[in-house]
Order: C-alpha cells, then sequence, then structure tokens
C-alpha cells in the first residue's frame, strides 16, 4: 500500500480523500488544527522520508538533504506552495525524487495583499489603528500625513505571474509601473504599458519598490546595503517573495539612516521572525506573518493542486507541476 505523509493536517477533508484513492494518508498531528502544529519536528520528517512513498509538505518544512538522506521508498515530494527553496530540489532529483508545487492558483491572492501592504504603508493605516486603540490624542485633519499613489512610480522587482499580477493591480491604481526581471518580458511590457529599467535606476528613482522575485542562489541577498544605499530617499519598500532575497541587517540599517519612508514585510530570512526583532521597533514598518496565500479559497486551491500532482503521479500519469 503506497504510503502518504501529509506534515500538517490542513487539508479539506475532500482531497484526503483525494489522496486516498491512491494510497493510505497519514497526517502529521492528524485533529490538531494547523496554526497550532508550528513547525514539524525535523525528526518527524526524516521518520516520513524513511517510512512514506510520498510526502506532503509546506513552506516552513525544511526538507533538506539530511532528511532526503532517510528517505527508501520515497518517490515524491509535494508541497503546498509555490515556492520550494525549503526543498533540496537537486539532491531529491539525484535520488530519483519528484518534487511538485503549486503555482498560479495562489498568484490574485498574493498580489492582493502585495496591495494591501502597499496601502497600509502610504496611507498609514495600521499607525492609525494603533494610534486609536492606544487611546492617543490626534487632531483630525494634521494626523498621520501619508502619500497618494496615483501618480507615483512603483518599480517592481520580478516579473513573473506575480509581478505581473501586482503591476496590474498598480495600473487600476493610476501609478505609473516600472518593473526590473532577470529576462526581459517584451510582451508583457507591450501588453501592459510598463516600462523595463535596469535595477539601479529603478530603485534609484521608485516610489516604491515591491519585491516579488523567487529566491535562488542568485537572489539571495539581492537587495544588498549597496542597493538599499541607491533607493530614492523617502520610499517605501514591499516584500511578498522570500526574505532571504533581502539583507534584513541592510533593511534595517536604510530604516534607520531615513533612506526608506517605512517598509512593508510579508516573509522574513528567518521564519517565524524571532520576538521583538529589531524590524518590530519601527513604527513605520508592517509586518505580517507569511499570509500571501492565507485565503480560505487560494489554500484550498493550492491543497487540491497538492494531491492532484499526488493522485497522477500513483496513477502513472504526468503531475499538473513538476520542477524542473
Ligand atoms: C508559496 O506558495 O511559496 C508562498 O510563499 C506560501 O503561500
Amino acid at each position: 500500500m503506497v504510503c502518504i505523509f501529509v506534515s500538517r493536517d490542513t487539508f479539506p477533508e475532500v482531497l484526503y480523500r483525494k489522496l486516498s484513492e491512491v494510497g493510505l494518508v497519514k497526517a502529521y498531528n492528524f485533529g490538531k488544527p494547523a496554526w497550532l502544529t508550528v513547525g514539524i519536528p525535523k525528526e518527524e520528517l526524516k521518520r516520513a522520508a524513511a517510512e512514506c512513498d510520498a510526502m506532503v509538505v509546506f513552506v516552513g518544512d525544511i526538507v533538506d538533504s539530511e532528511v532526503l538522506s532517510h528517505a527508501k521508498n520515497l518517490k515524491i515530494i509535494s508541497t503546498v506552495s509555490v515556492g520550494y527553496d525549503h526543498i533540496d530540489v537537486a539532491e531529491a532529483k539525484r535520488r530519483g525524487i519528484v518534487v511538485t508545487n503549486t503555482p498560479e492558483v495562489l498568484v490574485d491572492a498574493t498580489a492582493d495583499l502585495a496591495i494591501g501592504l502597499l496601502l497600509a504603508l502610504a496611507r498609514r493605516i495600521v499607525e492609525g489603528d494603533r494610534l486609536i486603540r492606544e487611546g492617543r490624542a490626534y487632531d483630525v485633519w494634521g494626523a498621520l500625513m501619508g502619500s497618494d499613489i496615483k501618480g507615483k512610480r512603483a518599480g517592481i522587482v520580478g516579473l513573473g505571474n506575480l509581478g505581473t499580477a501586482i503591476a496590474k493591480r498598480l495600473l487600476a491604481f493610476g501609478a505609473e509601473v516600472v518593473y526590473w526581471s532577470r529576462t526581459r518580458k517584451p510582451q508583457v511590457e507591450f501588453a501592459l504599458g510598463i516600462k523595463y529599467l535596469p535595477l539601479d535606476e529603478l530603485l534609484a528613482t521608485s516610489d516604491f519598490v515591491i519585491v516579488s522575485i523567487a529566491l535562488t542562489p542568485e537572489t539571495r541577498h539581492l537587495m544588498s546595503w549597496e542597493k538599499f544605499s541607491k533607493m530614492k530617499r523617502g520610499a517605501y519598500f514591499i516584500n511578498v517573495a522570500r526574505g532571504a532575497v533581502v539583507d534584513t541587517e541592510a533593511l534595517v540599517r536604510a530604516l534607520r539612516e531615513g533612506i526608506l519612508a517605512g517598509a512593508a514585510l510579508d516573509v522574513y530570512e528567518e521564519e517565524p521572525l524571532p520576538h521583538a526583532h529589531e524590524l518590530t521597533k519601527f513604527p513605520n514598518v508592517v509586518l505580517t506573518p507569511h499570509i500571501g496565500s492565507a485565503a480560505v479559497e487560494t489554500r484550498a486551491k493550492m491543497a487540491e493542486v497538492a494531491a492532484e500532482n499526488v493522485v497522477r503521479f500513483f496513477r502513472g500519469q504526468r503531475p499538473l507541476y513538476v520542477v524542473e
């Protein structure tokens, strides 16, 4: 019997049924809500790799070469995420293990969050909420002046599906959208009327910089001090991609030195972000706990795609999305 391990009890029941068509499903912490599963212990991942034919994992479950060294019959790792930087894909491939992911279905939800963060920063929404809850006095006319979005330049770093969805939304707000990407996208430029700029020029001229680029060895710490120091003074910085695309120390320095008017982050180099981290000290920083795809409908679709990837694999068909 095929053994399918799921690292969190977060799948809608219908998907357990779907997975059960091709094997026996074992969920870590079965019956415990997913948010009470604060990361699965590594030992459990190792055990799953040793005992099961399939592993369904999530962002934050580190499937590294140590975990994979325990694999005996493991054939497929299906991650319920578009990102797969938590999996040692090269090592999995070397061992003949297929890795699948769930792109596309989470693009809109994540782009929505990027816009939410941008608005929260530009219009100081979180600061306003705090001010009222803390019962501080404020002048109804002069409090918390923010920034327009219309007419401002928004620079998107990384123009994949996510960057493109963010660009469309920003255009609807009347922003001028420019982008930088490792590969230039002339069709998207033409279709949306957006402009490509070299990264340094984008950083030097954008009022809002939104990072939506995947984490790869080449993009790790792409946003270094060298890059932050080139940013337009008073710009806002938003990251909804992966924390390690940004050198956190450099970001903190850019905030401290007043290069940035504010930053909004959904992702961190270390997740969960350690309690009382330096970033939490800035009133002009908005922090969310990696919730880009955390909408009920989107997460259900991601789970469905992840399950479909597994089902297809064991039926001898090609999964919907194989990480190449
Ligand atoms: C992903 O899918 O990679 C997101 O970061 C998690 O929602």
